[in-house]
């Protein structure tokens, strides 16, 4: 039994050594205690296997909007932000769940994600060739642009409008935060009933003449009559817009300064074009983007041999998950050639990522044609600033790179 310890805080969010030097905090936490119990209440997983089977239990449930203190930070429960939030897949359990989601990936198909392939190359040559030579933002100028156009391919949404639901997507991503501001709050609840009116009026349009999207799919009854509430399906695009876009942003930053910052590495996939779909996990493991899932317990668990009681709160640390030598050899070495790499980038268990192809698809496809239209690709500057707003999330707020046609 590891013995359950009120004393030490060897995991703090606003802890600027985390954002000093993750890798190295989390590693003293995992040594340390692989399962925390915080001064501050809540418990921390950093092992490999421990984050996976807790992510895979059933007693492990993300239905965050049940807590009243989350909900008054957001405009309380009959906010719009709030009455949205509670309609997503993403914080149902058990039953409700799996239900909400045998409906949706019914609309979300490796089908559909296939026949968007040539769109997204489409959309990234387009932004590639925008950005042209000398020195560009890699984020600004390719990495956020390419969510959420894609997202609005998926659906069936007019491209033009695509800045339009990019900036109501912002606000309301910031419901996740932890740490939200009554400005995010505002933003967001003044942002929610304006998207909702406008895939309301998409809907609209569908239900006069069906199409062949996902957002038509996604209204569509099956022969037993079940299907979503017109509510459902505005939240569930909601959530599409909102946990596929800054997500696959930072994949393809964090992924990019990965490969900047090991060039034998980036020498290696230059060289080898093909290997990129083999080495997606590699990379995914090396920086991921999600650091932490948060989950609260419906019954006690039991996690290699530690009692955790109903109704606590467990952080699953992927990001030190992912640095764990049990699981990965020399951890802290990016290793294109690394065999059987299984990352928990996407999660695990019942919410693993309902999109992962689409976001593997999207990664996988900007940074191949940004090697292949460029022979050069250097850092502009070594000074990058990470996000802090998303303390669960990992990103570059900038990428400043040098880029050239020729090597
Ligand atoms: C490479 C980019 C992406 C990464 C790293 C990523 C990561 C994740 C992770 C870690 C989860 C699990 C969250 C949890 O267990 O609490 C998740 C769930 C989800 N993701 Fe993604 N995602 C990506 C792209 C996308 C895209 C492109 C979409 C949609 C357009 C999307 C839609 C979703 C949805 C709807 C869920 C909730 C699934 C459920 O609750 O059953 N993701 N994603």
């Amino acid at each position: 039994m590891v013995e359950r310890q009120r004393t030490r805080v060897l995991f703090d969010l606003n802890d600027p050594q985390l954002h000093r030097n993750r890798y190295a905090y989390y590693r003293r936490l995992r040594e340390t205690e692989p399962i925390h119990h915080s001064p501050y209440g809540f418990w921390t997983l950093s092992r490999y296997d421990d984050v996976d089977a807790f992510l895979r239990s059933p007693q492990a449930s993300s239905s965050v909007t049940t807590d009243p203190a989350f909900a008054e930070q957001r405009g309380g429960p009959d906010s719009p932000a709030m009455r949205s939030l509670s309609r997503w897949m993403l914080v149902k359990h058990g039953e409700e769940h799996r239900k909400l989601r045998r409906i949706i990936a019914r609309a979300v198909t490796p089908r559909a994600v296939q026949r968007l392939e040539p769109e997204i190359l489409r959309i990234v040559n387009r932004l590639i060739d925008d950005m042209g030579e000398g020195e560009v933002d890699l984020i600004e100028q390719l990495a956020a642009p390419v969510p959420v156009a894609v997202i609005c391919g998926l659906l069936g949404i007019p491209i033009e409008d695509a800045d339009k639901c990019l900036k109501w997507t912002n606000a309301i991503a910031n419901i996740i935060d932890p740490l939200i501001t009554p400005q995010m709050r505002d933003a967001m609840n003044q942002a929610e009933p304006e998207f909702s009116a406008y895939i309301r009026h998409q809907m609209e349009l569908r239900r006069a003449e069906p199409r062949d999207d996902v957002l038509t799919m996604l209204m569509a009854k099956d022969e037993d009559g079940e299907g979503l509430s017109d509510e459902d399906v505005i939240a569930q695009v909601l959530l599409l817009f909102n946990a596929g876009h800054e997500t696959t942003i930072n994949v393809i930053g964090n992924s990019l300064h990965a490969l900047l910052t090991n060039p034998d590495q980036l020498e290696l996939l230059r060289a080898n074009p093909g290997m990129m779909g083999d080495c997606f996990e590699e990379l995914a493991r090396y920086n991921s983007t999600v650091q932490v899932i948060l989950r609260h317990l419906t019954d006690d668990l039991v996690v290699s041999g530690q009692r955790i009681p109903a109704g606590d709160v467990v952080l699953a640390i992927l990001g030190a998950a992912h640095r764990d030598p049990a699981r990965f050899p020399d951890p802290d070495r990016l290793d294109l050639r690394r065999e059987g790499v299984k990352s928990l980038a996407f999660g695990s268990g019942p919410h693993y990522c309902i999109a992962a192809m689409l976001g593997r698809t999207e990664v996988c496809l900007t940074i191949t044609e940004l090697l292949r239209r460029y022979g050069r690709i250097e850092l502009a500057s070594t000074e990058l600033e990470w996000h802090t707003r998303f303390n669960f999330v990992l990103g570059l707020k900038r990428l400043p790179l040098r880029v050239a046609y020729r090597a």
